[in-house]
This record gives C-alpha cells, sequence and structure tokens, in this order.
C-alpha cells in the first residue's frame, strides 16, 4: 500500500482525523500538505510530526471561502507539481435541535461542510481531470447515512456530503478520477470531545453515543486515517462512489 511519490492534500489537517490521516500518509511515504486556519495550530502538527521524523507541508486557509482554496490548490500546484489525493476532511458539529438551531450556526455548517467540500474539489478536479489520474476521498460521517437527534445541521449537512461524493463520482467515472466518502462512527477527535463538554452530563452524553456502536466502543482516530489509506492506493480503479463506514457496525443495525 506505499504511497511514495503521491502528493496528498489534507483539508483541516492540524487536529483530529485530519492530522492522523497526514502522519500515516507521510509514514507511508507521500508528499502531504495539510491546510487549516490557525497558522499556530499548523506549525504544532509539523513540529509534532517532525519529531517523529516526517516533514508535512502547510498551507493557512479556510475552506469555506473560495479565494482560499484557489490559492491552496495553486500553491500545492507549484510547489509538487501535482495533487494525487485530495481529503476534503475539514468540517464542523454543533449540537442543536432543528429548532434551536441558529441561522449563523446553520449558514457555518453548511459554509465548512458543504461549500468548503465542494469549493476544494472543484478547484482540483480540472488539474486531476487534466493528468487523467486522482483520488478525492470526502468525510461524510455515520450521520450522512442515518440522523441522530439534536445535530440537525450537522447530519443535513453530512447528507449533503454523502449526495455530493456521488454526483462527483457519477460525473468523473471513467475519467481516471475516483471519489468516494469515509463515514466514521464517533471518534473522541478535539471536536467531539468540545460537544461531549458542553453536553448537560457528559457520562450520559458518551454513554448514548457508545451505545450506538455494536462493537461497544468508540473508534480511534487511526482507524479512519487506515481506512483514507485504503480508498488511496492503486489499484482501487472500479471502487468509485462508495461510502466507506468505519463505525464499529453502527449502519449495520
Ligand atoms: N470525530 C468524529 O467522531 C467524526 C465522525 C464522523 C465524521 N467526522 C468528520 O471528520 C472530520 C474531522 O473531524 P475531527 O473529529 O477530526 O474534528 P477536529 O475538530 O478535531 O478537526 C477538524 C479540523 O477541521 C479544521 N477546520 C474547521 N473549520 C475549517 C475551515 N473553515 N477551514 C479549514 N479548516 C477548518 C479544524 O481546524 C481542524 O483541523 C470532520 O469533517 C468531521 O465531521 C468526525
Amino acid at each position: 500500500m506505499s504511497l511514495t511519490d503521491k502528493v496528498v492534500l489534507i483539508t483541516g489537517g492540524s487536529k483530529g482525523l485530519g492530522r492522523a490521516s497526514a502522519f500515516l500518509f507521510a509514514k507511508e511515504g507521500a508528499t502531504v500538505v495539510i491546510t487549516g486556519r490557525n497558522e499556530d495550530a499548523l506549525a504544532e502538527a509539523q513540529s509534532s510530526a517532525r519529531e517523529e521524523g516526517l516533514e508535512l507541508g502547510a498551507i493557512a486557509g479556510d475552506v469555506s471561502q473560495e479565494e482560499d482554496c484557489r490559492r491552496t490548490v495553486e500553491q500545492v500546484l507549484a510547489d509538487h507539481g501535482r495533487i494525487d489525493v485530495l481529503f476534503n476532511n475539514a468540517g464542523v458539529l454543533y449540537a442543536g435541535t432543528t429548532w434551536e438551531t441558529t441561522p449563523d450556526v446553520w449558514d457555518h455548517t453548511m459554509a465548512v461542510n458543504v461549500r468548503g467540500t465542494w469549493l476544494m474539489s472543484r478547484e482540483t478536479i480540472p488539474h486531476m481531470l487534466e493528468r487523467k489520474s486522482g483520488t478525492i476521498i470526502n468525510n461524510s460521517s455515520v450521520l450522512g447515512l442515518k440522523a441522530c437527534p439534536g445535530a440537525a445541521a450537522y447530519n443535513t449537512s453530512k447528507g449533503a456530503i454523502t449526495q455530493l461524493t456521488r454526483s462527483m463520482a457519477l460525473e468523473l467515472a471513467g475519467t481516471g478520477v475516483r471519489v468516494n466518502a469515509v463515514c466514521p462512527g464517533t471518534i473522541v477527535t478535539p471536536m467531539v470531545d468540545e460537544i461531549f463538554d458542553q453536553a448537560p452530563d457528559r457520562a450520559a452524553a458518551e454513554e448514548f453515543f457508545r451505545s450506538q456502536h455494536p462493537i461497544g466502543r468508540f473508534g480511534m482516530e487511526e482507524e479512519i486515517a487506515r481506512a483514507c489509506l485504503f480508498l488511496a492506493q492503486d489499484g482501487l480503479d472500479f471502487m468509485t462512489g462508495s461510502m466507506l463506514s468505519i463505525d464499529g457496525g453502527w449502519v449495520a443495525r
């Protein structure tokens, strides 16, 4: 599963699943560039990687902003000549029912999760089409396949990512460019840790989410990174438009 010589661009790569994937791809020999809004967080990820003998490129930018996405893709192409793998991972999660969610939270969720995935793909696809080669991996969620109460904006945004993945896969079928999504169950990343902290009863919230996984535990960041690595490898030409569940059996029920 060697990724030597592959250029991999990972959005939201300073923390959580994006960071774990960046480290794993780099360990497998890929040239990895991470993005995120916060320069300090990016620098911290780079320096932790260096401690493990890994080099990560970093570009600051907000995936919801068209200009930032254009600049990011142009810079990776200028620095490395191509993008073999785009991992649209950046995302935000807010708790809230349909009626509690404010318009600002709704708009921000859609801007980062849906618009960001679309904008980064929109900037990258023409280049992949020119090379007749490339893989896009979108980070959907188990909540892109099923809903859970109290996450109305997030459920909706992840459902949209699922459909965007299918749309892109169909449009690009036969071109050499593949598009798939990962649909993780719950992994206690900084995002999820913050949501648990905000719950009126953290232990009860954790138990509720843990109980959704028939395997009886949360997932680990590395387990999602491994699924991304799998989707990025050569030899999977027939695999496009898939929603790859890594969820301890959640959607199997
Ligand atoms: N952790 C889970 O249980 C879980 C489950 C299913 C799907 N996911 C998805 O995985 C992805 C990563 O989540 P995570 O749990 O690692 O969260 P996280 O908060 O730990 O990391 C999210 C990353 O996205 C970045 N980001 C946020 N807004 C951005 C923006 N506007 N522009 C650029 N970068 C931005 C953050 O800086 C951070 O690096 C998200 O799309 C999330 O929805 C997570």
